[in-house]
Order: C-alpha cells, then structure tokens, then sequence
C-alpha cells in the first residue's frame, strides 16, 4: 500500500509499505526524520502528524488514549494524529499525512 508523506521540509515522499505496520514505523522505516521518542506506546506525542483532511473519516478515531495525548502535542489540529496510532491497511491506500512541527528530528534538533 502506499502512503504519501510530507516531510519538514515541505518534500514529498511516496511510501510503499505493507499493511502490517503502523504508519510512524513506516514512516521511520522510510529514513525520515520523525522523533517518536516513545516508539509508539502513545505516551510522547512526537510522532503528531497531520492527516489530509479527505482522509480523516477514512481512519477509526482516536482512543481515549490517543485522544487525551493529543491534548499535549505542539501546534494541534482538527486533523491531528499519533502516527503510532495508524495501523497501516488496504482500506486506507493512499493516505496522505504532513510531519508535524514537534514530530520532526530536524525540527527538534533546531529548537
Ligand atoms: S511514538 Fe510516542 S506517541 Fe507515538
């Protein structure tokens, strides 16, 4: 499946993942520069990522879990997700997400 991903830098990266992942490991598996310091037990929010909003209605929503980490992440959005929250699957081939602020390696390493 492919997910299309824009990094901190505005760049476009096509991922051709397997559904059998979560889209932060994909993410990471791609070589992009995304923190997720926690390695997705949902407990840093460094893995935030904005989702196209043709996309939103696509995912299951937020766990409690999720949701109540969300409350904490920078620069929060309607369309705000915890990309270790994804699991990658064929019904959402095609997802397209943008590297949140907070979520970028090259960001942080910048703050
Ligand atoms: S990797 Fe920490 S919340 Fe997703």
């Amino acid at each position: 499946m492919k997910v299309l991903v824009y990094d901190e830098t505005g760049r476009a990266v096509q991922l051709d993942e397997p559904a059998s992942k979560t889209l932060m490991q994909a993410i990471r598996d791609a070589g992009l520069h995304i923190v997720a310091q926690c390695g997705g037990s949902a407990s840093c929010g460094t893995c935030h990522v904005y989702v196209e909003d043709a996309w939103c209605v696509k995912l299951e929503p937020p766990s409690e879990i999720e949701a109540a980490m969300l409350d904490f992440v920078e620069a929060r959005s309607e369309n705000s997700r915890l990309s270790c929250q994804i699991e990658l699957s064929e019904d959402i081939d095609g997802l397209t997400v943008t590297l949140a602020p907070g979520s970028s390696l090259r960001n942080s390493a910048e703050s």
